[in-house]
């Protein structure tokens, strides 16, 4: 069993109500964590799923939260956007087996979910599976981390030396 953590919730109008069930089953599973409604709540068809991924990718950067749980239609849109933020690592997961793994080899701190594609039974076990597991830290894991860590760097200094172009 992991510690107590914060999770953050966030999902678009594609996954509000998704998002909705799991604020209201997840803390029924009694597994000690705090859970975090990062919004929104599906009044606007209009939101966009980069500005959710944003929100809670911010939130796991200042260290509000620990991990996160986001929410589309598909997870998808979701899971490329919070993965170019320095520091999440989001995967869509609807099959236990990644959702656990995806934590103990890759470090992921961010499990996406697809509101169209799966139910709240199995969104409930991939949760389950995503917030038990942590990262093994395995010479292995550690060594492939650390490799995609630089690649967020690479990106990183890439950009500065665009916009520092003439
Ligand atoms: C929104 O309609 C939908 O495109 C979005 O929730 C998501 O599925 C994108 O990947």
């Amino acid at each position: 069993m992991t510690d107590a953590m914060r999770i953050a919730l966030a999902a678009d109008h594609g996954g509000a109500g998704l998002k909705a069930e799991l604020l209201d089953r997840l803390p029924r599973l009694g597994l000690g964590h705090e859970y975090l409604d990062l919004g929104n709540d599906g009044s606007d068809n209009g939101d966009d799923y980069p500005d959710l991924s944003r929100r809670l990718g911010r939130a796991i950067q200042a260290g509000q939260a620990d991990r996160g749980i986001l929410i589309c239609g598909s997870g998808v849109g979701a899971a490329i956007a919070a993965s170019k933020m320095r520091g999440v690592r989001a995967s869509v997961c609807h099959d236990t087996y990644s959702a656990r793994q995806g934590v103990e080899h890759d470090d992921m701190n961010v499990l996406c979910l697809g509101a169209r594609i799966i139910a709240i039974e199995l969104a409930l076990e991939c949760s389950r599976a995503f917030l038990g597991a942590t990262f093994s830290g395995e010479a292995r894991h550690a060594r492939r981390l650390a490799k995609v860590t630089a690649l967020e760097a690479e990106a990183a200094s890439e950009s500065e030396g665009v916009s520092s172009a003439p």
